[in-house]
């Protein structure tokens, strides 16, 4: 699985690392990022529940 954030969506509501703070990062202006290429199978429910979590939907997960 992969995970990305759409960074002309976000505005850094930190939902994501809040929520799965192993792949998610925040940058110096509180945007998400993804550093992982692939998401770990054990990883997988924790970013889908923060894709879901994000209020912008700024993350999409395939
Ligand atoms: Fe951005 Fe959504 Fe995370 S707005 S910082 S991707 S919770």
């Amino acid at each position: 699985m992969k995970a990305v954030v759409d960074p002309d969506v976000c505005q850094g509501h930190a939902r994501c690392w809040e929520l799965c703070p192993e792949v998610f990062s925040l940058d110096e202006e509180g945007h998400g990022h993804v550093a992982a290429a692939e998401i770990p199978a054990e990883l997988e429910t924790k970013v889908r529940e923060a894709a879901e979590n994000c209020p912008e939907r700024a993350i999409t997960v395939n």
